[in-house]
């Protein structure tokens, strides 16, 4: 519940994008005040006023910290992002550690007319350290799709992939199809997802309707993990683009995708659920 609400699921907005616009302006706020003192030291008070609004951004990226907290731990491990994303909490914690300091050396400096060189030496370091992360986080955002549109899915989202080979349950290589059961689909509740890779394939699973249907993970438009996607009748929606596709044809019902979804169909074998995998995607020993 609490982290569905630091996620943004009630606001369906993510909340740690919205709250860092507040510390990135503060902090550069401040050093535009440093620079005015030194510009303008006949003005009254901006070297206090610089202080004040550097305190109101540490506050401020304090509080922007928990839900990015959030939102990294829900990274998962074998994503490239991972380690964009680590890199840009380490700056980020850095950049805090900094400017705490910068607060103590200049809280003794309040009444000055200018800024002294050593906290405004500080905060270019800040500000430049602060743009190395923003990047990161621009990356995170824009290359990657973190926090794009998961804040939209109500059920939680697969944490790790299962992994299968065709080969093991094959009766032999000349066998048309094989069924590979899938045990864990037992346990999804309505509208939610299971991963699974099948040599090579990641596959996405999902319980609509009290049935199975099994589509490809990848959406066909930017690699969006549909495994992630939000559910609307039949329709998968890509959390990153918004493409949406029926899942049980595959088709396309609204882009930007134009390529459809491949399918698999989910039988009942044996008692078990089962994915089949036709022979042209399965890999043989031969
Ligand atoms: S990756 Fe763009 S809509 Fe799926």
């Amino acid at each position: 519940m609490l982290k569905d609400f630091l996620e943004g699921k009630p606001l369906r907005h993510p909340v740690h994008p919205l709250l860092v616009h507040f510390p990135i302006g503060l902090f550069i706020l401040s050093l535009l005040l440093d620079l005015a003192s030194l510009a303008f030291p006949s003005v009254p008070n901006l070297v206090r006023d610089s202080f004040y609004a550097m305190l109101v951004g540490i506050i401020t990226a304090l509080f922007a910290a928990v839900p990015g907290f959030v939102d990294y731990t829900d990274i998962r491990s074998d994503h490239p992002a991972k380690r964009t994303a680590t890199a840009h909490m380490i700056l980020n914690l850095l950049v805090v550690a900094l400017y705490g300091i910068n607060l103590g050396v200049r809280s003794s400096m309040l009444a000055d007319s200018k800024i002294p060189l050593l906290p405004l030496v500080l905060s270019l370091v800040g500000v430049a350290l602060l743009s190395a992360s923003g990047y990161l986080g621009g990356r995170l955002v824009y290359d990657e799709g973190i926090s794009v549109g998961r804040h939209k899915r109500r059920t939680p989202t697969p944490e790790d992939t299962l992994h299968f080979s065709a080969a093991h349950f094959a009766q032999n290589e000349q066998s048309d199809v094989v069924f590979i059961p899938v045990p864990e689909a037992e346990r999804l509740q309505e509208k939610e997802t299971l991963r699974a890779e099948i040599d090579g394939q990641v596959i996405a699973i999902a319980k609509i309707d009290n049935h199975f249907y099994g589509f490809q993970e990848f959406c066909t438009h930017r690699s969006g993990p549909l495994s992630e996607g939000s559910f609307e009748g039949f329709n998968v929606q890509c959390p990153w683009h918004n493409s949406c596709f029926d899942v049980r044809t595959g088709k396309v019902t609204n882009g930007p995708a134009k390529v459809d979804l491949k399918t698999f169909k989910m039988e009942m074998r044996d008692g078990k659920i089962c994915v089949r995998i036709p022979p042209k995607n399965r890999k043989t020993n031969a």
